[in-house]
């Protein structure tokens, strides 16, 4: 069995076949899906999801290219999910340099206020991060102190960045993107993450592995996944599959 713990089901490039898209990942062997939220509205369509399918469970967050919209009411809202049955974790939320859709200084306002939310709420992060590492880690450090449970998800850091989130206790999550021909960096990366502390991820609809690049990603995809860290660190698809399984149970608290 394998576990997707990152993706996006509640977007609209799922609403002609999504029981279909489901199907097929059962039938793949995907026997627990994480529904990320990245906005309050698909928060509330991934708490929905997951209500209506036994292995579907949401993280509900706001992504920082919401920053600069984001209101008080908003915030009311938002901590309303917190306590619904299936919430696992608080995530999407982060930093995202790259793209800077929204202001820096709202996305540190907005992570700072998410973070203290997930802090008093004691659920996991799963935390987006675009070339903005040093004010991540700095202001993760300031709320949360030293020590910190969540996941780096679509991993794109160096050697440096890396050892820095696995002291501070993170996870360490990749998608299909460790599959692309062109993706020796982030394969060695992959190769210096210890097995109990990685995680995988299909990022979807984003992020088509290799053979369908171009295309809409879905859960099933996260087997391709596992077998590229398989082939990295020359061991059995089983044993990704186990070892990955129980990380993210452990992480998220499923016992399902
Ligand atoms: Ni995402």
């Amino acid at each position: 069995m394998l576990i997707d713990t990152h993706c996006h089901l509640d977007f609209k490039d799922f609403n002609d076949d999504r029981p279909v898209v489901l199907k097929r990942a059962r039938d793949g062997g995907v026997g627990i899906i994480i529904n990320v939220g990245s906005s309050l509205e698909g928060t509330a369509r991934s708490v929905e999801i997951a209500n209506e399918n036994d292995f579907i469970y949401a993280a509900v967050g706001i992504h920082p290219h919401e920053a600069d919209s984001v209101s008080e009411k908003d915030f009311k809202l938002f901590s309303g999910f917190l306590d619904k049955p299936k919430v696992v974790a608080i995530g999407e939320i982060g930093l995202d340099y790259y793209k800077n859709i929204s202001s820096r200084e709202n996305q540190k306002k907005l992570f700072t206020r998410l973070l203290e939310t997930a802090k008093g709420a004691g659920l996991p992060l799963i935390i987006h991060n675009r070339d903005s590492h040093q004010d991540m880690i700095d202001i993760l450090k300031d709320v949360m102190g030293s020590s910190v449970s969540g996941a780096m998800h679509c991993f794109s850091g160096d050697e440096n960045f890396l050892k820095i989130c696995l002291d501070m206790g993170f996870f360490i999550s990749f998608t299909c993107n460790i599959t692309y021909k062109n993706a020796n960096k982030l394969k060695e990366t992959v190769r210096l993450v210890p097995m109990d502390r990685l995680l995988i991820e299909t990022d979807a609809p984003f992020l088509a592995p290799q053979d369908f690049r171009g295309k809409r990603n879905e859960p099933v995809h996260v087997k391709y996944v596992a077998e590229e860290v398989a082939k990295i660190k020359g061991i059995s698809f089983e044993k990704v599959a186990g070892v990955t399984t129980e990380n993210a149970r452990r992480l998220f608290k499923i016992n399902a």
